[in-house]
């Protein structure tokens, strides 16, 4: 039901993803799921508007959302957080920002999976800090770390930090509980903090299963900062609502010393929001995600059908495909292509990295309707 969808509102929704490109394109570049947001969600954020509660927020007093984080994580996933341990902020891309001007040293080395989000390596770089890259292998049974690489980067004397895309964009791979021991175990040799980028933690495909990083052992607990939201999840990226987690006795004081002017006064609209996604989603969450499961095997039937020469692989969870299409012979963006000659706004493979030449990624949270729409135009391309 919440994957029937009316196409011709989607295309004149308002928002970054539909407004970009001309009317006659086809979007499935950012981040952004086509489905309605759910009731539960603008229900909370009509009733709180309707209230005429749109003053200033609280700063210092307990809060509703940080009480529903420990709830969450609790439920969700059987990990256990302190309210005390957590700190709200805009969005995890601030998050990150933050995190990493106040506990990575000016010039010091994060070392990221790549390819990867590509606000990770201008966020790293737009602090002053150094990426320091360890590709991601694939082999024929999936994705996995190069735990040898990983090791030899992290041995380096200026690298402090490891970045972890958990799961991770826009490979779609789910780290077990035996890879993160490891980057764990290796993290903690090198004496390395760990971030955790958990925003997709939710749209986790079966058997698979999201294991907060830092919730797998004590170790883990205080070598990692984990960044969070629910906005990903119930697509409401726009209500602006994050979070920054961490146990850790080494980390957290540093990370407790951020000026809250700094960070800035949180969106009360986004908090009502993520409080009403977590306490009332699940329903509709598990509704997602069987559809999405759906989209992405039609996916791989659509690419079967109409472009055979293109390479994708399951994504284990997120709604975003990573498209080898190098055997197309379209050069380095194919994605320039695509948009130029078929009208389908798709995103950059290269920005995600060297590895990502050749490669487009694909966001598939749409009606199946759409969906063969967009690969139907794609095949066009000459
Ligand atoms: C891995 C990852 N981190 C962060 C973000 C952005 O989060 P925010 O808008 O809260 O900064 C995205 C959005 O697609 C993402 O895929």
């Amino acid at each position: 039901m919440i994957f029937d969808l009316d196409l011709d509102r989607v295309r004149n929704r308002p928002g970054i993803k539909w407004e970009r490109h001309g009317d006659d394109v086809l979007c499935a570049w950012v981040a952004d799921m086509d489905l309605e947001v759910p009731e539960f969600i603008t229900n909370a954020v009509i009733e709180r508007i309707n209230s005429g509660g749109l003053g200033y927020g609280f700063y210092d007093e307990p809060i509703p959302v940080l009480e529903a984080f420990r709830d969450r994580m609790r439920n969700a996933f059987d990990w256990r957080v302190e309210v005390s341990e957590i700190i709200r902020v805009h969005d995890v891309i601030q998050g990150l920002e933050l995190v990493l001007d106040t506990l990575v040293p000016p010039g010091a080395g994060v070392v990221v999976q790549t390819p990867v989000y590509p606000p990770f390596y201008s966020s790293i770089e737009g602090v002053g800090r150094r990426w320091v890259a360890n590709p991601l292998i694939e082999r024929e049974t999936g994705w996995s770390l190069d735990f040898e690489h990983l090791e030899s980067v992290a041995s380096q004397q200026d690298v402090s930090a490891l970045l972890l895309c958990h799961p991770h964009n826009p490979s779609g791979f789910v780290m077990d509980k035996t890879d993160l021991a490891q980057v764990i175990e290796i993290a903690d040799r090198h004496d390395l903090l760990v971030i955790s980028d958990e925003i997709h933690c939710d749209l986790v495909y079966a058997p698979n299963e999201h294991l907060p990083t830092a919730s797998i052992s004590e170790l883990a607990a205080q070598r990692t900062v984990t960044l969070i939201a629910a906005t990903k999840t119930f697509n409401m990226a726009g209500l602006r609502m994050a979070f920054v987690h961490t146990a850790s006795e080494k980390y957290l004081p540093s990370l407790q010393q951020i000026r809250p002017r700094m960070i800035g006064g949180i969106n009360g609209l986004g908090q009502v929001a993520t409080v009403a996604g977590w306490e009332h989603g699940d329903a509709w969450l598990s509704e997602l995600v069987a559809g999405l499961d759906r989209n992405r095997h039609l996916l791989g039937e659509l690419l079967n059908d109409y472009l055979p020469a293109v390479h994708y692989r399951l994504p284990e969870a997120t709604y975003l495909a990573w498209l080898d299409c190098r055997e197309l012979g379209l050069g380095d963006d194919p994605a320039e292509i695509f948009l130029a000659q078929n009208k389908v706004a798709l995103s950059s493979g290269p920005d995600f990295g060297i590895e990502g030449l050749g490669h487009v990624r694909l966001n598939f949270a749409t009606s199946p309707e759409m969906l063969q729409m967009i690969v139907e135009r794609m095949a066009q391309v000459s």
